[in-house]
């Protein structure tokens, strides 16, 4: 299919059949046939066997698609890995209200990491600073030394910093590498820098280097992602208000913007799974961020524009990378990647945050609206008809009359079906 010609946009794709849905996405993303086999197959053993140490087995999650993202103009059809049900509806909703006014746009910095070097024991930190600073041009000459092929596609050491820190066992210095990483999530490259400078900075110190190891607080990796959230669509301009009341707390009070950020997580621990992202780097750098103010707070910002309607506004840190790592070597990462039909590293953190952007929209919606256990029920439901014994048809007519009831109990569920089956 023609890239412009695609439309994510897909009504009732969560009536389909599997299979219905897997061709509609194999179409979609020109996927072959053997790609399409990779659905519903497992990873293999011997590949689990190279990622982790100790294996058994491997562990299987659901992936969906979210449908109806449009991102800076282009359409996307989203894979999420993910346990949690409603996840992925909220998501796909969340994105058809935003397409009323546009879609989502985005925009971000440069992929730059940073990596830190401890230098512990020194006489005079201040004039150590200096020592290091003086040097700055052939610290990062070495540490681009490390990874030439980095520099070649344009990326590589290109700044360092350096801090002076009390501790309780004295002053110390913590030098920043600043590290282009271009389209891998970096850990590798620039731990592997730190490594290298370390005999070089304790020399110009005369200190010892401790610690040598990126930070995943990785602020100057930032992305931000916008959407206008149609008030009509919404339900009209006190849903509006009510939704900005609703978010407010998150702006003001830690309990609340932990639930908050979390929905914001939901999405985009999804995506980043889906597509063999390191989850817990891209966790630990946005409850960081949400903190850099001395205040943990909300990740994103809601406001009304002049005609009424809902703005939100994510910005987060997102150190997502398409080579290297388990994206490369897992073959549902790699087609989950094609899938996206990503070019860089950039465009999937700008799709991750209006996935989290619209699964935070989704979620504080419900909450201001109708709660967010009626979404959860059809699944549960379901889950329950299955419990008591139903299968097939079977499965959707119990779950229904149990909705219908308002009652969702296993014992109701089994009366059921022995009525019916
Ligand atoms: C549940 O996984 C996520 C929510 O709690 C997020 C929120 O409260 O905003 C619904």
């Amino acid at each position: 299919m023609n890239d412009s010609k695609k439309s994510s946009q897909v009504s009732g794709f969560y009536k389909m059949p599997i299979k219905k849905r897997v061709e509609f996405v194999k179409k979609y993303a020109n996927l072959t046939n053997e790609e399409e086999k990779l659905f519903s197959s497992c990873l293999d053993l011997e590949t689990a066997d190279r990622m982790i140490e100790n294996v058994l087995g491997t562990f299987e999650l659901p992936l969906g698609i979210a449908v109806n993202f449009k991102i800076n103009g282009k359409d996307y059809l989203v894979p999420m890995t993910i346990e949690e049900s409603s996840v992925v509806a909220a998501a796909s909703n969340a994105a058809k209200i935003a397409r009323i006014q546009g879609g989502f746009t985005t925009e971000c910095t440069d992929p730059l990491m940073i990596g830190q070097m401890q230098v512990v024991k020194i006489d005079d930190v201040a004039k150590a600073a200096q020592s290091i600073m003086n040097h700055k041009k052939e610290l990062l000459e070495l540490a681009n030394a490390q990874d030439k092929i980095l520099v070649k596609f344009g990326g590589g050491a290109k700044d360092l910093e350096v801090r002076i820190l009390d501790s309780p066992l004295g002053k110390m210095i913590v030098a920043h590498i600043i590290v282009d990483v271009r389209d891998a999530m970096g850990a590798n490259a620039v731990n592997t820098m730190c490594e290298a400078l370390a005999p070089m900075v304790e020399e110009l110190t005369g200190g010892k280097v401790r610690l040598k190891i990126l930070s995943n607080l990785a602020d100057k990796r930032i992305v931000k992602a916008k959407a206008v959230f149609d008030k009509e669509k919404m339900g009209g301009e006190k849903i509006v208000d009510a939704f900005i009341q609703s978010y407010i707390l998150a702006s003001i009070d830690p309990y609340r913007a932990a639930t908050h950020n979390k929905g914001i997580m939901n999405g985009i621990d999804s995506v980043i799974i889906a597509t063999g992202n390191d989850f817990r780097a891209i966790e630990a750098g946005a409850h960081a961020y949400a903190s850099r103010n001395g205040q943990y707070t909300s990740l994103s910002t809601y406001y009304k524009d002049k005609n009424g309607n809902l703005v939100g506004e994510l910005e987060i840190p997102m150190a997502v990378g398409i080579v290297g790592g388990a994206g490369n070597i897992h073959p549902k990462a790699r087609l989950c990647k094609k899938i996206l039909g990503i070019k860089t590293a950039q465009e999937l953190a700008e799709i991750v945050a209006s996935v989290g952007l619209a699964q935070n929209f989704a979620a504080v919606f419900a909450l201001s609206t109708v709660g967010i256990q009626k979404g959860h029920m059809s699944l549960h439901a379901k889950n329950i008809a299955v419990m008591a014994g139903a299968s097939g048809d079977l499965i959707e007519k119990i779950a229904n009359q149990l909705i219908k009831e308002g009652n969702i109990k296993l014992d109701r569920a089994k009366e059921i079906f022995n009525e019916i089956k």
